[in-house]
């Protein structure tokens, strides 16, 4: 992968050659770790133009607005797969053949549940806590219910750890949406899909079984194949660091959901339906458009722009046409959000600002108008796209452990005093 090299001249010293490494398709790298000797590190912070590691699992290309799961382009998973094929996919690098998806989906089945004392966990929360912060507490706690599967360096735990957490979060999810309601929490059921498995948990009751509209279960499945990875995104890097120190794998995807939480990633969905809400009608769409591009008012038009995609996210596109799909099917016409939603990416879309910034609705944009019609709250939206996204995690984790690995130590330009000493206390201004 290395037959090219780049040319470092530093004044006063000699050339440094570092290897440039080329990949399988997307932008070459400059094989910085040479640089050391030079007693001198690279400076990026946010990680603009730096690659973290090598990987096969996600292709992102934001100039043209593609996106591969193990080359598979993202509009083909969600057209003609379902979610745990695409699990499968993203956990083993390829499609599963009919056998090994029976098998797998068995297994996932087999672990929906999760151990009854968990339940008691909950109990120390508010009812009215964020269910990203009661997520955060009771995913990692799983860390103290499966001492059997934390060698991080055995490959069966390794497998059972990533099973288990992509068969339970679901469960988890539901449990803290009826916890907030305070409702009793159901059990799964092993004669549903994934997707359906889950809208039973959050919407039916001891008192009541109904049976899951499989339109509404097929945009849910949809979501979670949207939302299933996105290379080196800030929640994925944060699994990948925590998993960097050999921390369990439940304790990394507690990490990886508490960097998902903050509004300009993972919680950018349910700060579109507040930002929708706040704007209240299209007579207001040219004020918050002008805030948006006010250097001074930290207002951003949440669910627009993004690191990677200078062109339209793929994923919006598809949430997009399913949004119009699922309202149809439920026969919600004209919904006031969407049609500010609409209205709202047509404005900005021939705005300078916003062309000029590259800046197009994300797979945030349109999600939540799809859960909200689907009947999830907005505090859960976020809680949706952790339960979607573990499986990227998890396979990212994977990934790392699965070849030698270094614990994550990024170093810095300090700016700070020099050595000096302490002053007496009397002496002190
Ligand atoms: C996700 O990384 C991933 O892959 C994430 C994700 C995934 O699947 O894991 O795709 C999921 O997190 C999607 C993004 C959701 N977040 C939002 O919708 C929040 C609103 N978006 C912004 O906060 C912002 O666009 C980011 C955080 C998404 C990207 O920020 P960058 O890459 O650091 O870009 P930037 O902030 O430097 O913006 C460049 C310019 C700036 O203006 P100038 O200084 O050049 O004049 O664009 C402006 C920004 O002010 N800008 C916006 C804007 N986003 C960027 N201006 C108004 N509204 C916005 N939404």
């Amino acid at each position: 992968m290395a037959d090219k090299k780049a040319q470092l001249i530093i004044e006063g010293a000699a050339p440094v050659e570092l290897p440039i490494l080329t990949g399988t398709v997307g932008p070459d790298v400059i094989d910085v770790r040479g640089l050391t000797v030079t007693g001198r590190f690279t400076f990026d912070p946010g990680f603009m133009s730096t690659a973290s590691c090598e990987s096969k699992i996600t292709y992102i290309d934001g100039d043209n607005g593609i996106l591969l799961h193990r080359g598979y382009p993202i509009e083909q998973l969600a057209e003609k797969s379902d979610y745990l094929e695409t699990c499968y996919l993203l956990l083993n690098g390829e499609l599963p053949t009919a056998d090994q998806k029976a098998q797998f989906v068995s297994t996932v089945k087999n672990h929906t549940m999760v151990h009854e004392q968990l339940k008691t966990f909950f109990n120390g929360f508010r009812r009215d806590a964020h269910p990203m912060a009661v997520m955060c507490g009771v995913v990692g706690a799983l860390s103290a219910f499966y001492h059997d599967s934390l060698d991080i360096k055995n490959p069966q735990h390794r497998e059972i750890s990533a099973i288990r957490l992509v068969a339970k979060m679901p469960t988890l999810a539901a449990m803290v949406y009826k916890y907030s309601m305070g409702q009793p929490m159901m059990y799964p059921r092993n004669d549903l899909s994934y997707a359906e498995n889950f809208l039973h948990m959050m919407f039916n009751t001891p008192c009541e079984i109904k049976p899951i509209s499989p339109v509404l279960a097929k945009a849910m499945d949809r979501i979670f194949i949207l939302h299933a990875d996105h290379e080196q995104n800030a929640s994925t890097s944060t699994v990948r660091l925590a998993g960097s120190s050999g921390a369990n794998p439940f304790a990394c995807i507690a990490a990886g959901i508490a960097a998902l939480w903050g509004p300009a990633h993972g919680g950018a969905n349910e700060a579109v339906l507040s930002m929708l809400d706040e704007i209240g009608d299209v007579s207001n769409i040219d004020k918050y458009i002008a805030k948006a591009k006010d250097k001074n008012d930290p207002f951003k038009l949440m669910g627009f722009g993004h690191r990677v995609y200078k062109n339209r996210d793929p994923r919006a596109t598809v949430m997009k046409q399913t949004c119009d799909e699922v309202l149809k099917e439920l026969g919600i016409t004209n919904d006031p959000q969407l049609e500010l939603a609409m209205r709202l990416e047509e404005i900005a879309l021939t705005d300078p600002y916003f062309i000029e910034r590259s800046l197009y609705p994300n797979v945030d944009f349109y999600s939540g108008i799809i859960l909200k019609a689907i009947g999830i709250p907005t505090s859960m939206f976020t809680v949706i796209f952790a339960l979607a996204r573990t499986v990227g995690w998890i396979s990212h984790w994977k990934e790392m452990l699965s070849s030698p690995y270094k614990i994550g130590r990024p170093r810095q330009l300090y700016t700070g005093y020099e050595s000096r000493d302490i002053p007496k206390l009397e002496d002190r201004k």
